[in-house]
Formats: structure tokens, C-alpha cells, sequence
């Protein structure tokens, strides 16, 4: 049977360029960063040279780069002590971030009683810059929480405006950049970031490590005490073998970023026509069907189809051997729910079901000839 993984902003194939140089480490380099002796000072030089050569893709400065266990961690590191050390009073975000955006600034908002405010979005997900620009003028200590790529419908953030924006009225800007990391330049110089978060295994890396930027001289504090790891902002042993995983996929996703994004922006303009024509109703979620307007990853399309048919499709796409992402809100049989669909959609088209597909680097076109081919069978066009 066949098998397509068409999945891939919920994770990547790890490059085996990266297990090789991960498995040199696991082997050769387990000596504890901490350590004074040898076996310990190769390994923090392996660390710190990582942190060099991750910084220089953001024009950063090494000592502004944090490892974490990934962008959860990160994302959770700059909202939770803008808040507690900070004194933010009011987290502006939008309700189509993602989870670990939007539950953290839930929990700090119970935690420390301070206001969340949700910048509306259209029904393409397009954000309201004149809600935003009116939000920032209150009297408010604010910090802006907005992701540079969504999940889910794959919308871009016009980042250098927001991030000018937060300038204008002295506000910090964190966003979680764990879809666009590793796909898309980020300058931190040329553009006013504060805090953003990414994530390894979304760019051919490894899991459970990614890592928080965090503006020189921000003010932002641990969250996790014990040791000075990360100098003090971060404690732990580091995880070396995923440090230098991370740094290998980041380099190797930047210097092939040309013609590894030209292919994958290939596939999806090319699924984008098949689903056209295979199934003429088709609707795209959020600017997802829009090649200027989202990353080039993914689609999320929605298929108006009966409901005897939209409660077996994904079961049926994983009979097929093709491995998506479902993301309707309410599909018959599921608990799970897109809460960004949700946001976005009327009732009425919610009933259908909507599906991601999202592309990497080792799809090819005749996957997607394939699995255009059993959708067309599976929706009866
Ligand atoms: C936009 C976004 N933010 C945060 C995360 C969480 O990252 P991690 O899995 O590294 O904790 C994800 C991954 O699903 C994501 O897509």
C-alpha cells in the first residue's frame, strides 16, 4: 500500500543529514556541558557554537538565543515572565493562535488577573489592524502575541508591521514563529521583534527542542530554577545530541531554502489546480488556496460533501495509506475540534468536513496526483 505523508506542519521527517550528526554526538559528546573537564568542554563548545550559528540566520546575537524543549516551552517562557516580570497588564493576541499561545495567556489571565484582548479576525482569518492600533493606545502595560504563520490555514502575518506597530506605542511583540522558522527570513535588527519561539521538528529536526529568542537586555526571567544553564535562563542539563540537531536542520534548512521551498510552493500550486478541477466545489480555508497570502506548506480545504460521506473521509484517506490533518470543527465521531475553524467559518459550511494537507520537502507530484485521485473517488466527483 501506499503511504503519503502529507502532514507535515504537524512534524517533519527528521533530514538523515541530522541523524548522523546527532548520533556522532549522542555517541562521542556525552560529556555534561556543566563539566569542567574535557568530555564537558567539548560539549559546551558544541552548544555554543550551535547557539553562534543559530543566531547569525536572525541576524541575532548569540546570548539571545535560548534552548528549550520546544516552541511550547519558548512561547510560554516569553508570555508567562513578560507577565510576572514584566508587568505586562494586557496580552493582545487573536483567537486563531495557537494553544500554546492562547491557554498560557488563559491560565496568566486567572493567574494575575490581567486582560486578554483578541484582535477580531475576518472569515479569512485576515487581521483587524485598526482594532489592533486602537487596543495598543489604551492605557495598558501590552504585550503582543501574534504567530508569523498560522497552523492551520496557513495565513501570513505582515510581521514588520505589527512588529512597527508595538514600536510605535512601546509594546513588546512576541510571536510564535514555529511554522515559519527555517521557511521564511527573520531579521530581528530589521525587524522589532522581542521574543519569538521555534521549534526543531518542524523543519527536519528533531523533537522535543527548539529555542526562545529573547531580546538582549528584554528584562525576562526563568522559568525553570536549578542550575545556570542557559546562562540562568533555562536550567538543566543541556540536551546536546538535540541542540546540534537543531542547529543542523536550521542550517541546512536555511541554505537550501531556495530551491527546497520552490519545490514545495511547486506542489501546492500544482494540488491547488487538481482539487480545482477534481472537485470544483471546494472551498479554502482562511487565504490557504492564496499563494502571496499564506506559506507555501500547506492548504486546508473544505469539501461540501454529504454527511455519509465527510464521517468516513479521514478514515478512509488513512485506509488509502495518506496521512492529513483533520481540521473541521465538527466532523461526526470526533471530540476534537479546530478552534480556529470554528472562528472563522458559519455553521453552515462547519458541517462539512475540511482537511489539511501540508507539504515538506521529500513529497513529489505524483503523491499528490494520488491522493487528488482517491478524493475524487471518496467525494463522489
Ligand atoms: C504554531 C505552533 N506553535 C507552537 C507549537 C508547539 O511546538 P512544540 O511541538 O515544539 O511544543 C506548534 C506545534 O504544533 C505550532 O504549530
Amino acid at each position: 500500500m501506499k503511504s503519503i505523508y502529507f502532514d507535515n506542519a504537524a512534524t517533519t521527517q527528521i533530514r538523515d543529514e541530522v541523524i548522523e550528526v546527532m548520533t556522532y554526538a549522542l555517541k562521542n559528546n556525552f560529556g555534561n556541558a556543566s563539566s569542567s573537564h574535557s568530555y564537558g568542554r567539548t560539549s559546551k563548545s558544541l552548544v555554543e557554537a550551535s547557539r553562534k550559528s543559530i543566531a547569525v540566520h536572525f541576524n541575532a546575537s548569540p546570548g539571545e538565543i535560548i534552548f528549550t524543549s520546544g516552541g511550547t516551552e519558548a512561547d510560554n517562557l516569553a508570555l508567562r515572565s513578560a507577565v510576572r516580570d514584566l508587568k505586562i497588564t494586557q496580552i493582545i493576541t487573536s483567537k486563531i493562535e495557537h494553544h500554546a499561545v492562547l491557554h498560557t495567556s488563559d491560565q496568566l489571565q486567572k493567574e494575575y488577573g490581567i486582560k486578554i484582548s483578541f484582535v477580531p479576525v475576518d472569515q479569512n482569518g485576515e487581521l483587524n489592524f485598526e482594532v489592533l492600533t486602537d487596543l495598543l493606545k489604551m492605557n495598558e502595560k501590552s504585550l503582543v502575541s501574534l504567530m508569523h504563520v498560522n497552523n492551520e490555514i496557513g495565513n501570513l502575518l505582515d510581521i514588520q508591521r505589527v512588529a512597527d506597530l508595538c514600536q510605535e506605542h512601546n509594546a513588546l511583540f512576541h510571536s510564535d514563529c514555529v511554522q515559519s522558522v527555517g521557511r521564511y527570513p527573520i531579521d530581528v535588527k530589521a525587524t522589532p521583534i522581542d521574543f519569538f519561539a521555534a521549534s526543531a521538528h518542524k523543519f527536519h529536526g528533531p523533537k522535543g527542542v527548539g529555542f526562545a529568542y529573547i531580546r538582549k537586555d528584554s528584562g525576562l526571567k526563568p522559568l525553570i530554577f536549578g542550575g545556570e544553564q542557559e546562562r540562568g535562563y533555562r536550567a538543566g542539563t543541556e540536551s546536546v545530541h538535540n541542540i546540534v540537531g537543531l542547529e543542523h536542520s536550521l542550517k541546512m534548512a536555511y541554505d537550501n531554502l531556495e530551491k527546497e521551498s520552490a519545490h514545495i510552493k511547486g506542489l501546492k500550486k500544482y494540488f491547488i489546480e487538481k482539487i480545482k478541477t477534481a472537485i470544483p466545489n471546494v472551498l479554502f480555508n482562511g487565504y490557504s488556496g492564496d499563494l502571496d497570502k499564506s506559506t507555501y506548506t500547506l492548504v486546508n480545504v473544505c469539501m461540501p460533501i454529504s454527511e455519509e460521506k465527510a464521517a468516513m473521509l479521514l478514515f478512509q484517506l488513512d485506509l488509502k495509506g495518506i496521512a492529513c490533518s483533520k481540521g473541521s470543527a465538527c466532523q461526526s465521531g470526533s471530540t476534537q475540534s479546530s478552534h480556529v475553524l470554528a472562528e472563522l467559518l458559519s455553521d453552515e459550511v462547519l458541517k462539512y468536513p475540511s482537511v489539511r494537507f501540508s507539504f515538506g520537502i521529500y513529497n513529489t507530484k505524483e503523491e499528490v496526483d494520488y491522493v487528488i485521485n482517491v478524493l475524487t473517488e471518496l467525494t463522489g466527483n
